[in-house]
């Protein structure tokens, strides 16, 4: 840890895989900050303990993923209102010795999509494929873009209804076979599954049945265009790629531990991409 400089960290199991500590090292660096951030993979067992005792450990805060997030979200003295609706969080800091936890990945789904396809907001119906815990914040951040119909597909439909009924009367579960039927009058389909991820090798849905002025997004992005981008790229569909996503939800706890706001720029972006493609 570098001594009596600001340092976070990003805290998984596995954690390996993470590209947040590219993300903040490169920000440290273009912003000329002194800080440090860390990967630091802790099994749920020793969970508890590392969160109550990061900041004797020196450290201001830091990133939570897989499988951590709804464990820090149930030890956190304060939650934000967004953290609290979506059951999960991904960011923590310490603020006059109170543990306080928030999620950003709703907020790095919307500046996505506001980036690349800023039409996305002021339409009714959104398909969500996917009810794992990465479906929850898309749904709210769906939601809180104003949709006023949100239909969720799984393949497990049980884990859907349970989304609907957290969420309220706008959000809709459905079972797989009715896909075509869910995407004929859909003005926006986000997949939150990991169908298409590298080696999943299933079958991807079909998306023809969608109208013509839909927007398609994956909130994975290994690799940056999935099947699913692919295939609506091919029918002339408006398309958002699911990186910008991953790049923005850290913006918000790299300006809270570290004291400046950071930019999601093309170099970024491109930094990332040079780091998947090493590690393909
Ligand atoms: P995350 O927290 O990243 O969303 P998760 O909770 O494991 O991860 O959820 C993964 C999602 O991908 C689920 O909606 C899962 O469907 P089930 O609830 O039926 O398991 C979905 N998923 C994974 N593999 C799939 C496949 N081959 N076909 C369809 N859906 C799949």
């Amino acid at each position: 840890m570098a001594e009596g400089a600001p340092t976070a960290f990003v805290c998984g199991h596995p954690v390996a895989h993470s590209r947040s500590p590219l993300i903040h090292r490169h920000w440290l660096k273009t912003h000329e900050l002194a800080g440090a951030y860390e990967a630091i993979d802790v099994t749920p067992a020793d969970f508890g303990a590392f969160l109550r005792g990061y900041g004797d450990r020196g450290y201001r805060g830091g990133n939570i993923t897989i499988p951590h997030k709804e464990a820090a979200f149930a030890l956190a003295d304060v939650v934000g209102e967004a953290a609290a609706e979506i059951g999960a969080v991904n960011t923590v800091w310490t603020e006059a010795g109170r543990l306080v936890a928030d999620n950003t990945d709703w907020t790095g789904f919307a500046a996505n999509l506001d980036d690349l396809v800023p039409s996305w907001r002021g339409r009714d119906t959104a398909l969500v494929l996917g009810a794992g815990g990465a479906s929850r914040a898309v749904i709210f951040a769906l939601l809180r873009a104003g949709y006023s119909e949100v239909r969720v597909v799984n393949r497990t439909v049980v884990r859907a209804v349970e989304l609907a009924d957290r969420f309220g009367p706008r959000v809709t579960a459905h079972d797989w076979n009715a896909l075509g039927e869910m995407m004929a009058d859909a003005d926006l389909l986000v997949n939150t599954t990991s169908l298409g991820m590298d080696g999943a090798g299933s079958v991807v849905p079909d998306v023809s049945a969608l109208p013509a002025t839909a927007i398609v997004t994956d909130i994975v992005y290994v690799p940056l265009e999935t099947p699913i981008l692919a295939a609506a790229r091919m029918r002339g569909l408006q398309t958002a790629d699911g990186l910008g996503m991953l790049l923005h939800q850290a913006a918000p706890g790299f300006a809270r531990w570290f004291g400046t706001v950071p930019q999601v720029d093309d170099a970024l972006r491109q930094l990332v991409i040079a780091d998947m493609a090493m590690h393909a």
